[in-house]
């Protein structure tokens, strides 16, 4: 993994939040959302919670009661994700890597994390990290994208970013956010972390927006991969933008566009 990946920083927590949770986060969140207060937790840690999207869905679903740990790397999108979910005394927002928690063991009855394992650098360390603070029975709710082409618009994009640069294509997308979907693997890295009991449901959804040029922006301005494209030729930015606006659009219209997303949708426990 490029060491840009995993900067959310800068102006990519704003076009993050607008932009990319509506076009391919949200329907995942609310479903999150579900699993996790399915069990009437007291006590749930989220990992990687980037803009707040699972928060907004889940604290209304938490008790009067409730501890919800709210963690992220990178301080500015926790910064962004408090901003947007107003006063709740349940939640606690911690600037945390994964990896490494500053909680005690067995404090929470559910830890969960949208689309944040593929950027740990060392996933076994943060499955064994969720495990460590599940009580006894707790549970690890947590998914993954699909390959890349499965998710129409983030194929799309990176093949007409790839035009801006021929000699040396941004790979960002597939990479990383596409880059873990393998079931057999992940069943094993979850089992070598110690979980007994592993289901993987996978979830086809569908992505919308309001035009291609939203996608194209969501994708190239609001996520990890504008670092990868300003680290080549920051001038280049608004083509490579352009160059993927016209991409979806060929292939998708000229108006709202709409096209498939997939993920792994994971539980373990044990
Ligand atoms: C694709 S975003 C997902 C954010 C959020 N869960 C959502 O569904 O919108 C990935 C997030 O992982 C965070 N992240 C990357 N590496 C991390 C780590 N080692 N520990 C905690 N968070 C990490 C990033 O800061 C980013 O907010």
């Amino acid at each position: 993994m490029a060491e840009s990946d995993t900067v959310f920083a800068g102006s990519i927590p704003r076009f993050y939040d607008t932009l990319m949770v509506p076009l391919i986060f949200q329907a995942y969140a609310s479903n999150m959302a579900e699993l996790v207060a399915e069990s009437s937790p007291v006590s749930v840690l989220e990992m990687a919670a980037g803009s707040g999207v699972v928060a907004r869905a889940l604290a209304p679903k938490l008790s009067v009661g409730a501890r919800y740990v709210v963690t992220d790397l990178n301080q500015p999108m926790l910064e962004y994700a408090a901003s947007r979910q107003g006063a709740d005394a349940r939640i606690e927002w911690r600037q945390a890597d994964a990896l490494d928690l500053p909680f005690e063991d067995a404090a929470f009855d559910v830890v969960c994390c949208q689309f944040g394992v593929m950027f740990f650098l060392n996933r076994f360390a943060g499955y064994a990290e969720a495990r460590r603070l599940l009580r006894a029975g707790g549970r690890f709710v947590f998914s993954v994208w699909d390959r890349i082409e499965e998710n129409v618009f983030a194929d799309d994009v990176t093949n007409a970013v790839a035009t801006v640069f021929p000699h040396d294509p941004p790979r960002f997308l597939a990479r990383t956010p596409h880059g873990y979907y393998d079931i057999d693997l992940i069943r094993e890295e979850l089992s070598r972390a110690g979980f007994a009991d592993i289901k993987i449901t996978t979830r086809e959804d569908v992505s919308r927006a309001p035009s291609a040029r939203h996608a194209a922006i969501a994708y190239c301005q609001g996520t990890p991969l504008r670092n990868e494209i300003e680290a080549r030729d920051a001038t280049q930015l608004q083509l490579a933008t352009d160059r993927a606006t016209a991409a979806i659009a060929s292939r998708r219209g000229e108006g709202p566009v709409a096209g498939k997303i997939q993920a792994h949708v994971i539980v373990a426990a044990g």
